[in-house]
């Protein structure tokens, strides 16, 4: 029987991850089937132990599920118990095995597909929610000269900054917005949901150091509200999350099927599309 992945939410339809998954199975040769499960609200759990006896191999967590999934899975990764959250679902024999691969994604693009190194850097972090939770861990393993965390609600960020507090790395500095009047950072990475409604962070002018990267984790077609603004404040770069969605997806491919897809033919594909 061939081997059947999904991803799982709510809403689902429009995810592009079976696109993804797909075209990296048939690039590795590897037989695969890849689809999506839209769970009930209320009905997470008993939707993945259907797909599981069904002889679902693993699932893509996706909104609102990645809280719950980490407290379905009975291993986690590391980077899954410092986000608490769980995007990549590994059913094994006697396991469930939850990972969290979205930091590793942020990571990847920014270092790899973008080249620009995060160690050393001055790096801002815009959200305390959960995407901004996600990818604060491999961040840190990044070694950049400082994290600051800027969130409306300063004691969601306060709350990160002493949960990051015993992770290696320079440790999180939680602010509110006005505060960052006059701070200079290399990197900028906006976690917000703030774009889904049109809306910018309150971020004071001035904050984007000559040749910064200013980096959205949503995407969409063209520049987001947050890449927009920042052009106009002398950001030298700008990147949406796409790069961040693929990358992601080809650390889950790697969780379950033990092989890196490359990337990049993905990434034209869906640029393109
Ligand atoms: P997610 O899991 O996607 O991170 P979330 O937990 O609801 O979703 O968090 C949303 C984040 O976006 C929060 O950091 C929120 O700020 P508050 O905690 O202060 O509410 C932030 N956010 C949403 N809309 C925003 C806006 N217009 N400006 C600034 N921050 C915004």
């Amino acid at each position: 029987m061939i081997d059947r992945y999904a991803v799982i939410g709510n809403p689902v339809a429009h995810s592009k991850s079976p696109q993804i998954h797909t075209l990296f199975a048939h690039e590795n040769g590897q037989d695969i089937a890849y689809g999506r499960l839209l769970a009930p609200l209320d009905g997470f759990k008993e939707t993945v132990e259907r797909f599981r006896a069904e002889g679902g191999r693993g699932l893509n967590v996706t909104v609102p599920f990645k809280e719950e999934a980490y407290r379905l899975a009975t291993l986690h990764s590391e980077r899954a118990r410092a986000a608490e959250a769980v995007n990549t679902l590994r059913f094994d024999v006697d396991v469930v095995f939850g990972d969290n691969t979205d930091g590793a994604g942020l990571v990847r693009d920014i270092r790899d597909n973008l080249g620009i190194a995060i160690a050393g850097r001055r790096v801002l972090l815009l959200g305390a929610g959960g995407a901004a939770r996600g990818v604060i861990a491999p961040l840190l393993a990044e070694g950049p000269s400082e994290l600051t965390i800027a969130n409306r609600n300063i004691e969601r960020a306060r709350m990160l900054e002493r949960h990051f507090a015993p992770y290696s790395g320079p440790g999180v500095r939680s602010s509110a917005y006005d505060a960052l009047s006059g701070s200079r950072f290399d990197i900028v990475v906006n976690a917000t949901s703030a774009s889904l409604a049109g809306a910018l962070p309150p971020l004071p002018r001035g904050v984007f150091a000559a040749g910064s990267l200013a980096y959205d984790m949503m995407y969409g077609t063209g520049l987001t509200p947050f890449l927009e603004w920042a052009r106009g404040q002398g950001a030298g770069l700008t990147a949406d999350g796409l790069g961040m969605l693929i990358e992601q997806a080809a650390e889950s491919f790697f969780v379950w099927r033990g092989v890196r897809p490359r990337t990049a033919t993905v990434f034209a594909s869906l640029r393109a599309a």
